[in-house]
């Protein structure tokens, strides 16, 4: 049988003129077990779309490691490499995660406690939720009405030492039913978005950059972003804006001389702007909250300066005009008739270009609300390839 792809359903929230190419449904492939042939077209269509959901899937810790190598055959540990060292224990990811045993690539995540799971005896999961760090909260009442927020926009990836994954794969075993949540982006605009209860929401990073105005797009070509070491426990103490889209600047961060031990040589300088390896678009991908500088490129010769930002280059180590930057370059893209909030069923296994989409959890859980998923991603074995020659002098 013939892979056969079929548009995912979006909301009445989405402008589907903006998601004629994101996400399709895969039928006729067993994300289990396929065949190189199959692969090769599971890879191909994840590329042009962004995210692929394979429905009623039973997929082991060991099948979902194998699907996801497939990907990047030289890569090899977890994306966010092993999280139970003692250096990382301050990292703001650090209570998020569960490794399965027998498959230590493979982390369970979720919400409440799941007993006898894949050789853990016990495991207590918490749900991360906007109240643990965002700078300001939704009032009680309004959390009881169901009114939440988008936790943290981001990439998959350490951002420090190791290159960010290719792909990331998510798999609800357990999903708990619950009311739709209304999440508000609580920045003076009055967006909000109706959501499914525990929602994942993906937002594309091609059109991102796509939306962008002119100056924008000829800033993003030229720009590259420099990662804070240790990006998770620099910002731990710190604040995240009501949008979930990157910190507040309150010099809150921890102070670079009491990270853990770091080098100069392991910090990440990515482009802001990633080529998809199919279809050669670019797609915007920063992960704001870990973003400590920004690195511009003057304008290539015979561009012309009318209007252009930093037209002679520029490197940005003022930490609020970092963020004010990137905030107005990303906050266009999350918008919500832009956003694809995936209505998670039991057995629903997400299979997303990490490099192509940024993405966030959303909504909260009562702690009796049990939800168990197994989520894997590599570090992968190259860095993302940047914007071309040819790129540049197209949109400056
Ligand atoms: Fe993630």
């Amino acid at each position: 049988m013939a892979i056969e792809l079929t548009p995912l359903p979006l909301p009445a929230s989405a402008d589907p003129s903006k998601f004629a190419d994101f996400g399709r449904e895969v039928k006729g492939v067993d994300p289990a077990n396929f065949t190189p042939e199959q692969f090769k077209e599971i890879e191909e269509a994840l590329y042009k779309h962004g995210a692929l959901l394979f429905r009623d899937a039973h997929v082991s810790p060991a099948q979902q490691y194998a699907l996801t190598k497939a990907f990047d055959p030289k890569s090899e540990s977890y994306g966010h490499g092993n999280n139970k060292t003692g250096e990382t224990k301050k990292s703001i990811l650090h209570p998020d995660l569960k490794t399965i045993p027998s498959v230590p690539q493979v982390q369970l995540i979720g919400n409440g406690m799941v007993y006898n799971h894949e050789g853990l005896a016990e495991a207590r999961l918490k749900h991360p939720s906007h109240t643990t760090f965002h700078k300001t909260v939704v009032s009680p009442e309004d959390a009881a009405k169901g009114v939440t927020r988008f936790y943290r926009w981001h990439i998959d990836a350490a951002l420090y030492d190791l290159n960010p994954p290719k792909v990331t794969t998510l798999y609800g075993l357990t999903v708990p039913a619950g009311e739709k949540q209304v999440c508000r982006y609580d920045d003076g605009t009055g967006d909000e978005l109706e959501v499914p209860l525990g929602t994942t929401a993906f937002v594309s990073g091609h059109t991102m950059f796509e939306i962008l105005p002119k100056e924008m797009k000829s800033l993003a070509v030229r720009t590259k972003v420099k990662y804070a070491p240790h990006p998770y426990v620099w910002m731990a103490p710190a604040h995240a804006m009501s949008t979930g889209l990157g910190i507040e600047s309150e010099g809150l961060e921890l102070p670079l001389e009491e990270l853990p031990e770091w080098s100069e040589d392991k910090l990440k300088i990515f482009p802001i702007l990633w080529k998809n390896p199919v279809t050669g678009g670019l797609h915007f991908q920063v992960h704001p909250c870990g973003a400590k500088e920004l690195v511009v490129e003057a304008l290539p010769e015979g561009a012309s300066r009318g209007g252009a930002l930093y037209p002679d280059g520029a490197h940005i180590t003022d930490i609020k005009e970092v963020r004010g930057l990137l905030y107005q370059m990303q906050r266009p893209g999350i918008a919500p008739k832009l956003v694809y909030p995936h209505d998670w069923r039991e057995n629903d296994f997400v299979l997303f270009h990490n490099r192509g989409v940024l993405h966030t959890v959303v909504g909260a859980f009562t702690p009796d609300q049990v939800r168990a998923f197994h989520q894997c991603n590599l570090a992968a074995s190259d860095e993302p390839v940047g914007p071309s020659v040819e790129d540049i002098k197209t949109y400056t």
